[in-house]
This record gives C-alpha cells, structure tokens and sequence, in this order.
C-alpha cells in the first residue's frame, strides 16, 4: 500500500506534467518523482520534447547517487523497449531503485511489461495509485495507445439555438477573442486538426495555432475525396504541415498538384459519404497523431459522431441567435429521445461573453 509520502509525490508528478502538456506530443507527458530511501524527494522530472529523455530517466539524473535504494513515483508504468530512446526500466535498475509505484499501466505493445521486468529483477512495484487523476492527463493518450486509433475531440463554435454559421454561410466570428485564444489551445495540445473538404471551401481557415505563446503546429487534415482542395487554400501555407485525405481514384493531376503546394497527399478507400473513416484514423495513428481535434463541419461531424469515432465534445456557445442557419450536425439516424445519444458532463466554463461545454462519449453509448 502507497504511503503519504507517495500520494504526495504522485500528486506532485501529475501537477507537473500537467503544467508540460503539449510540450511531448506524440510521446504521452508523464511526470516522475524520486525519494530516497528516508522519504525525502531528491528529483523530479517531465518527458522531454521528442527525442530527449523520458520522465524517469530526468528525474534519475536529478537524484544521482540519493536515488539508490529509493522509490520511484510515476504517473506511467516504466516503458521496457528501446524506441528514440532507452529503456526507463533498464535506467531504474542501473539506478539502484528498489520500489515503483506508478498510475496507470503503458497500453503501448513493444513498451508494456515495463513493471514485469522490473518484478523480476525484484523491484517492489505496485500499479494503479491515483488512476483517475493521472488519467485527466495521459487517458486520451492511453486511449489511442490501446485502440489503435486517435482519440477525437470534437471542437465547435455555436449560437445559442446551435448554429454554426448563417444561411449565407458566414460564420466568423460566432464566439469572442478569449474563446478563440482557447480554441488555439486545444489545437496547440492536439497532434492534428482535422476538417472536412465543406469547411475549406466555404471558411478557407488556416487551422493553425496562433493566439497561444507556444507554437508547437499540430498537423492540418482536409478530409477531400476528389482532391477539390484549391491550391491558393491557406492550409496550403507553410505555416504548419497538411496532409490531404483524397478517395483512391482521385484525380492525379490534382493530386500532384496539392504535393507540388507542400501538402502530403494519402489515397483511402471510399466507403458511405466520401473517405472510410476507420482507414483515415489508421493512417493518422500510423503518422503518430494520437490526438485529434476534429473542428467540423456538421457533414463530417456526423459522420465521425455516427461511426463512434468522437471521444470528447467542446463545444463553445455565443450568447447569440440566428434562426435558420448551418446546423451543428446533419442527420445521425437518431428518430427518437430514448435513441438520443447521452454524454456524461465533464466542465462548463465562461470563457470571455461565452460559454465552454465539455462533455466526455462514454464509451459503448453509441
Ligand atoms: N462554427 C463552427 O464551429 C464551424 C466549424 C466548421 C465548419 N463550419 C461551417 O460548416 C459549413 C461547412 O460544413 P459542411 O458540412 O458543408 O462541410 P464539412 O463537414 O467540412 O465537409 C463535408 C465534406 O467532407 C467530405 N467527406 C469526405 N469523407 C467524408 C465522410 N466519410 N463523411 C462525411 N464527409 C466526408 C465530403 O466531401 P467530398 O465527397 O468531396 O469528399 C463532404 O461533403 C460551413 O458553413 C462552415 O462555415 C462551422
């Protein structure tokens, strides 16, 4: 059983990586504490950019020689493979740690059995403490891990009667500065940003991040069966990377044309309205984008919310009303109230003159 010393130093490990959320995309961002063998905290650290260290191994450093015989406090099970970097289960060892207490277990297939190895080289380890917690940081992360696809928050600005732009198709700006700022948030902590062919043609948004002082640039997705994404597209600018989603069969000289503009250009299979979404998710999970924020419009949306590929809802209501408009999804094939799709409420905040709604899809409720 977890002492308070250890609560402590794993609260003090999930505040840490939270505060470093965004700054480790693709790898999760987990935090690490060490104490020695009388209690007392002797290092700390966070996973680095890509390419630097993990947690465990920062956190290694900081402790030196006080480390050995100690107890290491971690908000992910130690990973075992060698991939950018070494194995933290081999650095554990080699460090003379002789206890793991870590959050939740690594969903990640050449990386688990971290804390297998390390209960046989006779390292008391125990798993779980603090789970919840840890997971309001690495859960979409465990999440894309385990199911082989990205974890899909769905991010829209609305009125308050749910539009999402007007009959002529206007639609900016629906909500104010600060929910814009928040939104560039959201991107700058996602590993894409994903739209459909609609949303280009009738916003042409740039889909980067801006209104948020550190910019790291997620990747840019345009979900076009037929190549239709104009070359003058401001997602065509160099300001972030794009990858343009055509159907197998599109038309080559467009898509030779959208490369020559700098776009990364990936043919799928066609399936319902246009690209099969289950082979997109792959092909994102296959570059590394665990995190997805897909921000429209309702014709994609739908699709994504129908298929059971939306995990997390933001949506962002303007103290505003419109009448008729652009809904904020088409159909989903629901007639009646007890088919309704239930979300669990997860925060409502007043950002600025609007209102943030985050809600969580439960897993199994479509
Ligand atoms: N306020 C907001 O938050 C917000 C955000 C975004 C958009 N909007 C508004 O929404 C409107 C655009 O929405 P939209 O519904 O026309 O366009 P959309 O959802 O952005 O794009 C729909 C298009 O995506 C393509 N697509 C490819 N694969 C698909 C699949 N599996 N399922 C569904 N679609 C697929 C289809 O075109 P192809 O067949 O050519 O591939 C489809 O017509 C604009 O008025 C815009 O201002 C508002």
């Amino acid at each position: 059983v977890a002492s308070d010393t250890e609560l402590s130093a794993m609260r003090r490990a999930i505040a840490i990586s939270t505060a470093a959320l965004g700054t480790t995309n693709p790898n999760p961002t987990v935090g690490a504490v060490i104490l020695d063998q009388s209690g007392t905290t002797v290092g700390e650290g966070v996973t680095q950019p890509v390419g630097g260290d993990h947690a465990e191994v920062v956190a290694l450093r900081a402790g030196a020689d006080r480390a050995r015989g100690g107890t290491l406090v971690v908000t992910l099970e130690p990973c075992r493979h060698v991939g950018r970097t070494g194995s933290c289960s081999a650095a554990i060892l080699a460090a003379g740690i002789t206890r793991v207490v870590y959050a939740l277990g690594d969903p990640h297939d050449p990386a688990s059995g971290g804390a297998d190895q390390l209960r046989t080289a006779e390292v008391e380890v125990e798993a779980g403490l603090l789970a919840d917690e840890a997971a309001a940081v690495l859960g979409p992360w465990t999440l894309a891990l385990g199911r082989g696809r990205p974890h899909v928050s769905w991010k829209y600005a609305a009125t308050l009667d749910g539009r999402t732009a007007a009959s002529d198709n206007t639609s900016r700006w629906i909500t104010g500065d600060e929910a814009r700022i928040d939104v560039h948030r959201e991107r700058y902590l996602s590993d894409a940003v994903i739209v459909g062919i609609g949303t280009v043609l009738a916003d042409d948004p740039q889909l980067a991040v801006r209104d948020w002082p550190a910019r790291r640039q997620p990747t840019r997705v345009v979900v076009d069966s037929d190549a239709r994404t104009p070359l003058t597209s401001r997602v065509l600018d160099d300001v972030a990377p794009t990858l343009v989603v055509v159907a197998e069969g599109a038309d080559a000289t467009r898509v030779t044309a959208l490369e020559e503009a700098g776009a990364d250009v990936v043919a799928l299979p066609r399936s319902g309205a246009g690209v099969d979404l289950a082979a997109l998710l792959a092909a994102l999970h296959d570059r590394e984008i665990y995190l997805g924020l897909l921000e429209g419009g309702a014709t994609l949306a739908a699709a994504f919310v129908r298929a059971g590929f939306v995990d997390r809802v933001v949506g962002y209501y303007a103290p505003t009303l419109l009448g008729a408009g652009v809904p904020l999804l088409t159909d989903l094939g629901i007639a009646t109230m007890a088919d309704a799709m239930r979300l669990k409420l997860d925060d409502v905040a007043r950002i600025g003159d609007d209102v943030r709604i985050v809600a969580q899809v439960m897993t199994g409720s479509v």
